[in-house]
């Protein structure tokens, strides 16, 4: 089976992005053929400083294979490394209908605050789309709020294999159980254009006092609390913890006697806890940088063996050669 998936450099990894996209790549680089890269041409949408792309690019690497990404078992590349991306993605646009683009929440959304967007926001599932058809990728691990570009992908599959003959394997997204939305500090969310996040290796002090910060409600720290399954805090640990663990907090908060300070507590030191030998591998990597370097270059040169051959499979079918 061939996955694939992306991220952006568009920001710090936080914890939202962890458990949409980043874990359940992970334990798929045991499961079928993996490509994973960093989207930097999709960080040109919101990001327009190059030198933090930059930075951010090779962050994204550094902490993807922190967390567990094995370059031994799965590509890890930049996307614009694989430039047939692009020319994939004009093929793409032109049997793109506007309407299909006009629905899509990455573009409605930016509108929809007022702002206005680009054309490469516009585009963006398009792009989306080439980079997974490019590889005949099968399976997309990705967060919820990804599968709306996921169904376009499939699409744009459909459309042009109807068009101009069967071309691209037609991908299913893949949704980790469990994680639905990974809600922010305040709720929403997680995300960082709502300045929610808790970074995955966000540094010790800052990251405690973001947590202890957490807005609960008012009911003082004696009162029993029968509806402890639905505050923000809880539902971090879910993520975080065992289920025991998780079980356990949520009994000491319908006992009464157990308050929200503590909850939060107990958060911030499951969170240190859960990343700690992410963290303990990152310090080597960071010290490593021309084993990162390398571990893209290798991984790009792979990656474009496939795009070639899909590329020109798409040029063939649709007369560009
Ligand atoms: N849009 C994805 C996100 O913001 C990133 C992405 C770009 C992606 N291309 C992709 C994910 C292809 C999966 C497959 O999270």
């Amino acid at each position: 089976m061939r996955i694939l998936s992306g991220i952006q450099p568009s920001g710090v990894l936080h914890v939202g992005n962890y458990f949409g996209m980043m874990k359940p790549s992970i334990e798929l680089q045991n499961q079928g053929e993996a490509f994973y890269f960093i989207a930097d041409y999709h960080s040109m949408t919101s990001l327009f400083d190059a030198e933090l792309r930059r930075e951010y690019t090779r962050q994204v690497a550094i902490d993807f294979m922190a967390c567990g990404l094995d370059p031994e078992k799965a590509v890890l590349f930049k996307q614009s490394d694989v430039p047939e991306h692009v020319e994939l993605s004009w093929i793409l646009s032109s049997i793109c209908p506007m309407g299909l683009l006009e629905r899509c929440h990455s573009y409605k959304d930016k509108i929809a605050k007022g702002l206005s967007a680009n054309h490469g926001l516009f585009a963006y599932p398009v792009l989306m789309a080439a980079d997974i058809l490019i590889y005949d990728a099968e399976s997309v691990p990705v967060g919820r709020d990804q599968k709306q570009h996921v169904e376009v992908t499939r699409d744009l599959a459909i459309k042009f294999n109807q068009a101009y003959g069967e071309t691209f394997v037609i991908p299913e997204p893949r949704f980790r159980e469990g994680a639905e939305t990974i809600p922010g500090l305040d709720g929403q969310k997680m995300s960082k254009s709502y300045n929610n996040t808790v970074e995955i290796f966000g540094e010790e002090k800052a990251t405690r006092k973001r947590i202890m910060s957490i807005v609960m409600d008012s009911r003082s720290r004696e009162e029993p609390k029968p509806d402890a399954e639905e505050n923000r805090a809880i539902e971090l640990i879910k993520h975080l913890a065992h289920e025991a663990v998780y079980l356990d907090e949520v009994e000491k908060l319908k006992a009464g006697g157990y308050g929200y300070g503590d909850l939060k507590k107990r958060l911030f030191e499951l969170y240190w806890e859960y990343f700690r030998e992410a963290r303990e591998r990152r310090e080597d990597l960071v010290k490593n940088l021309d084993y990162v370097d390398q571990v893209l270059n290798e991984g790009a040169e792979r990656a474009r063996g496939i795009a070639r051959v899909v590329n020109k499979r798409a040029r063939a079918a649709c007369g560009l050669e």
